[in-house]
């Protein structure tokens, strides 16, 4: 037989699939493959077809009424196409998303809340960015208050701000400040927090911030960390359906799939460039990492909770 010829392949695994497949995937750029995977002995093969060049794959028992639907475009540009029901965080590090899209952000914000020295960093955005404009007031400034200058403390001493202390020190100012805003994300039926995050390469404060959305992120409350660089939040365990901005596919932007913290078992994916069936994600074996994207649609399906991280810069590689 000539592998050249060969366009479709029936492969029936229960052992390693995925290993399989990117054998295939390397070898066989554009075959298609019918896999018949059995999860486990009490489970029928299902059928599952592929295409290694990594489009359309189509996995045929996913119901649509039980998959979360995430529009990140909503996030990135501010433009929010339903209600604006969310809360906005800043966190103490300088703004370097677009100042269009903080002030949108901000503006239409049902609740805006600085994190201690995230009031100095808001104070000089408004003083370089907003000079001719006016901006709503900060309703609540929280943290331990090590950070916030008196000058700070000074300009935003309207009635309309509240601070309110926070000086636990077994928690980060910004797992306190969304533990503080519980209570009113929950009476004003807020389930969606913009927490505007940038950070100078300092890994803990990026695994601290990652440690909040494990801490945080459920059902009713959706934590999504915007910066100049990317846009993540967590999935938890089910299905997802993702729309990705035509702009971001047009640049080939990469986004990551990664177990934070445990092992994921059971990922599938559809519409990313490389796509896992029934797959495990683990530390020590594979993260799905500088992954991009085959379609306007990202499907995931996961047993375990789920980092999605997405690439936002204009440059990307
Ligand atoms: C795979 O298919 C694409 C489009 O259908 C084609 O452009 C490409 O040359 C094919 N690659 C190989 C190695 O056959
Ligand atoms: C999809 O899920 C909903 C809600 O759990 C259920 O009512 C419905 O019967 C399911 N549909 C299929 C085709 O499994
Ligand atoms: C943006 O946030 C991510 C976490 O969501 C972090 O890994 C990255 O370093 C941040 N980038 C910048 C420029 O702060």
């Amino acid at each position: 037989m000539k592998w050249a010829t060969l366009k479709l392949l029936i492969l029936q695994i229960t052992w390693k699939p995925v290993a399989v497949l990117q054998i295939f995937t390397r070898e066989f750029p554009n075959i298609s493959c019918i896999v018949l995977q059995r999860i486990s002995q009490y489970h029928n093969y299902t059928p599952i077809l592929m295409h290694t060049n990594g489009e359309s794959t189509t996995y045929n028992t996913r119901n649509d009424s039980e998959t979360c639907l995430w529009h990140p475009s909503e996030v990135i540009t501010g433009c929010h196409a339903t209600r604006n029901d969310y809360a906005c965080l800043v966190l103490n590090r300088n703004l370097h998303v677009p100042a269009q899209t903080v002030k949108e952000i901000w503006q239409k914000a049902q609740i805006r809340c600085l994190v201690d020295g995230g009031a100095n960093h808001w104070r000089n955005f408004l003083s370089k960015h907003c000079q001719n404009e006016i901006m709503k007031h900060p309703e609540y400034i929280t943290g331990d208050f090590d950070s916030i200058t008196e000058e700070t403390r000074n300009h935003f001493s309207a009635p309309e701000t509240k601070y309110q202390h926070t000086p636990l020190q077994d928690e980060t100012d910004f797992t306190k400040a969304i533990r503080f805003l519980l209570p009113e994300l929950g009476k004003r039926n807020i389930h969606k927090v913009i927490v505007l995050q940038e950070n100078s390469g300092r890994l803990d404060q990026i695994m601290a911030n990652i440690n909040t959305l494990f801490k945080l992120q459920s059902e009713r409350l959706n934590i999504y960390l915007l910066n100049s660089s990317c846009l993540s939040w967590l999935l938890l365990p089910g299905r997802h359906k993702i729309k990705i901005p035509r702009e971001l596919i047009d640049c080939g932007q990469w986004c990551a799939l990664m177990p934070i913290g445990s092992r994921a078992n059971m990922v599938t994916t559809t519409g990313l460039k490389w796509n896992l069936v029934r797959a495990p994600l683990e530390f020590g074996y594979m993260v799905s990492t500088s992954n991009t994207y085959a379609s306007d649609e990202v499907y995931v399906e996961t047993e375990s909770r789920l980092l999605w991280s997405m690439g936002l810069e204009k440059n990307a590689e």
